[in-house]
């Protein structure tokens, strides 16, 4: 085949495969599994809002804010004077992400479908940018934090939360090594779109400064997650299956190839077992910074 430089460049940059997987199966789930999520991802959550500090009448933005918990949350802290845009690529994830809002009577918050790398955001309008966990995905990490850092006024600033190296997530890591393995695929680059793409301090720090960013701020964020709670364990390890670069594979195998291979995950976390859940460590960066 001839050697195309479009299509490279193409590769490079485009969050096309991020938007399949979001709008797949996977954001599907992430929407019915929004409470187990909360559990775990939420004290991490908490601790960037606490560190972001929204204050009334203040503009944020919350990047790839998926089902929407942390936009409704900065949009009380930013109070009616104030204003929130929550964006993500998912459609299934926003929907839920309006209905909560309207549910919740939240006049000041818009959600948008776009993707936070490319998507021509108001320029200088926001005094915070935002995220929980979907800062990691972007095929191009410094365009992306180049462009958010553009809709930041002078005086704005950039509190998120991401995840630590693999190692230190054993909850996402064993689940997602042992399906891999078990599909025959090969480990992703330390530093491809997912959620361990931020993972290494240096690499995170370089891609914020070379998009603007100053006065960087990286601190750790650990605590003992207790998942599979009011469910079966291998209803859980289903989820991280689907969930998992594994997905595809699982959903297009054979009942008895699945019914292996949530075997080999429900026997890979077994040592982890409480009772009947599972209390595994997570480990995050908070990461603060200033435009
Ligand atoms: C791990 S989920 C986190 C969702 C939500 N913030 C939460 O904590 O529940 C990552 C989110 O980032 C979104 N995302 C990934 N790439 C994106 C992009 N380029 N632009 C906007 N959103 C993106 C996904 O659609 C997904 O909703």
């Amino acid at each position: 085949m001839k050697y195309d430089e479009t299509d490279n460049a193409r590769e490079a940059t485009d969050n096309s495969q991020q938007d399949r997987f979001w709008n797949g199966p996977a954001g599907q789930l992430w929407v019915t599994s929004q409470e187990e999520t909360e559990r775990h991802v939420g004290p991490f959550g908490d601790a960037a809002l606490q560190a972001a500090a929204a204050a009334p009448g203040e503009r944020a933005i919350d990047v790839g804010c998926g089902c929407g918990t942390t936009t409704l949350a900065l949009a009380r802290s930013v109070g009616a004077t104030g204003e929130v845009v929550g964006v993500d690529l998912s459609n299934v994830m926003l929907e839920r992400a309006r209905e909560s809002a309207a549910a919740a009577k939240l006049t000041n918050v818009d959600f948008r479908r776009l993707d936070a790398q490319v998507a021509p955001l108001d320029r200088q309008v926001f005094d915070l940018v935002y995220s929980r966990f979907g800062v990691m995905f972007f095929a191009d990490p410094t365009a992306a934090f180049t462009n958010l850092f553009a809709s930041l006024r002078p005086s704005g600033r950039l509190a998120f939360v991401c995840w630590q190296v693999p190692n230190a997530n054993p909850w996402m890591a064993l689940p997602t090594r042992a399906a891999m393995q078990f599909f025959g695929l090969a480990p992703p680059a330390h530093d491809a779109p997912g959620p361990f793409s931020l993972a290494d301090p240096d690499r995170l720090r370089r891609v914020l400064t070379d998009a603007g960013f100053n006065d960087i701020d990286i601190t750790p964020e650990i605590s003992t997650l207790k998942l599979a709670a009011g469910q079966s364990i291998e209803s859980w390890v289903q989820e991280r299956l689907l969930m998992g670069l594994a997905g595809e594979n699982y959903a297009n195998s054979s009942v008895e190839i699945q019914s292996q291979a949530r075997e080999l995950l429900i026997s890979t976390v077994e040592p982890y077992r409480v009772d009947d859940r599972l209390e595994m460590n997570g480990a995050a960066w908070i990461v603060t910074a200033r435009a």
